[in-house]
């Protein structure tokens, strides 16, 4: 099939590719000039595993295209997904701008009938904006050509964006007539496996399900984060709790694990924008004030940690003469990714608090420079953050910080201080090895300290 993917950001450029990867011939449009001759020469501009060679492989093979020209891509394809950014407003809602004008500029140049399929994360209505967007367009050339919009929201994880996308839990297609479905149904058959399957259903509904989906998924972080918090208060174990509510079948075992709240391109801004249209409806979405609320709270808790620790409380100039060393900065593993990263708000509040930093991440370092500047400094490896630093903060669970060389940390720090963001290691097994060891939901100590 003859497929056009249009936003060469995380969600386009992995859908480009692995449909490409199925034999498809797919031509990924953006209008960045620099970044497409890049991507033509196999230069990818995110860290996503996997994700390069494949690029290299699909170019070569001639089925993946990398281009600026919209029409001509508009000319040769069938299916025109729409994959560009929408960011969050000053309000909270999801800017359609880029979008529309997407829409607008395929209405200006198409020829023949189209498929046009939403992939960008969009609020309900939004497939009717593009409908009328490419209407409004047709209408001033004065030509009248058949187009069909579907909704076809994207689950995929950073990370593992490669697997999430071959090999769906599920692919939710919105659409309202029957031809666009069969069609939609064809370019999805690849991917289907013993488990996965497709689930058709209206526009509106298709729309919907993607914000409901990554509300659900929040909410669940939030609540465990709540539990882990209190677990600490009252003596419990959230490893084991959770290992006793996720083993009924009703609840599952995935996403509960308690942290540095959940941060990334989607959790926040989806929560943000589900909300603005429940605000629109007049109606508010009280879970979700909470889910916001408590995953604002949590993003502060490490540091907390950290002053409990020193018997200090959150002044400024607290922390003052005490080194840090920072582990991990991306908002999750395998990813270079900062955007809404809890490491801004750790990293910031214990400057505010007059500590210095050494901070490493294994891929967002050239990220964590955009952000943090000269404020902080940066190591070129893990042990090389420990020099001279009062204690140790974890805040990405990179597989490379899971089964370190405690010994070494140990004879770095000056103090062995570590406060875990997101529980990597056995609380018992440290205080064996001589640590004072904080974790989220596992300390254990019934005042909380
Ligand atoms: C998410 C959705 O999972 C995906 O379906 C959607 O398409 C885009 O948004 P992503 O943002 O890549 O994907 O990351 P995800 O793995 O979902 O993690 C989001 C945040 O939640 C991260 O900060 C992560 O550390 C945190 N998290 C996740 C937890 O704190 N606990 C968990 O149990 C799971």
């Amino acid at each position: 099939m003859k497929i056009a993917v249009i936003g060469s950001g995380y969600v386009g450029l992995v859908a480009a590719t692995c449909f490409a990867e199925t034999g498809n011939h797919v031509i990924c449009v953006d209008i960045d000039e620099q970044k497409i001759e890049n991507l033509k020469k196999g230069i990818i501009p995110i860290y996503e595993p996997g994700l390069e060679p494949m690029i290299q492989k699909n170019v070569e093979d001639r089925r993946l295209f990398f281009t600026t020209n919209l029409p001509e891509a508009v000319a040769e394809s069938l299916v025109l997904f729409i994959a560009v950014g929408t960011p969050s407003g000053e309000d909270g809602s999801a800017d359609l701008q880029y979008v529309l004008a997407v829409a607008r500029s395929i209405g200006l140049c198409m020829d023949s009938y189209k498929i046009i399929v939403d992939k960008s994360t969009v609020p309900v209505g939004t497939a009717e904006k593009v409908q009328a967007a490419i209407a409004q367009a047709l209408q001033e050339r004065g030509v009248d050509i058949e187009f069909d919009v579907v909704s076809n929201p994207e689950f995929l994880k950073e990370g593992a964006a490669i697997d999430d996308f071959m090999k769906p839990d599920r692919v939710v297609i919105g659409a309202e007539n029957v031809r666009t479905l069969e069609i939609m149904k064809e370019l999805y058959s690849p991917f289907m496996m013993r488990q996965s399957r497709i689930i058709t259903m209206d526009v509106r509904s298709a729309e919907m399900t993607k914000y409901a989906a990554n509300a659900m998924l929040a909410t669940r972080i939030s609540f465990m984060n709540e539990i882990a918090n209190l677990c600490d208060l009252v003596g419990a174990d959230v490893s084991s709790v959770r290992e006793g509510i996720g083993s009924d079948s009703r609840i599952g075992h995935s996403f509960l694990y308690p942290g540095v709240g959940y941060g990334g391109s989607c959790f926040p801004k989806d929560v943000k924008a589900i909300m603005r249209t429940a605000r629109e409806h007049g109606m508010k979405l009280q879970v979700l004030d909470a889910v916001e609320e408590v995953n604002k709270r949590q993003k502060e808790v490490l540091v907390d940690k950290v002053l409990n620790h020193y018997n200090t409380s959150a002044v400024a100039g607290a922390l003052k003469g005490r080194h840090f060393a920072v582990w991990g900065l991306s908002f999750k593993a395998n990813t270079d990714d900062m955007r809404e990263s809890s490491s801004i708000v750790i990293i910031r509040e214990l400057l505010r608090l007059g500590a210095t930093i050494c901070a490493y991440d294994p891929e967002a370092m050239d990220e964590a420079r955009k952000i943090f500047g000269d404020a902080i400094h940066y190591a070129a490896g893990q042990y090389e953050t420990l020099e001279n630093a009062d204690g140790l903060l974890i805040i990405t669970e990179w597989n490379e910080f899971r089964r370190p060389d405690f010994e070494r940390i140990k004879q770095s720090l000056k103090e062995p201080f570590i406060a875990d963001g997101r529980n990597l290691y056995s609380p018992e097994k440290m205080q064996q090895m001589g640590f004072t060891y904080r974790c989220i939901g596992r300390d254990r100590t019934p005042s909380g300290k």
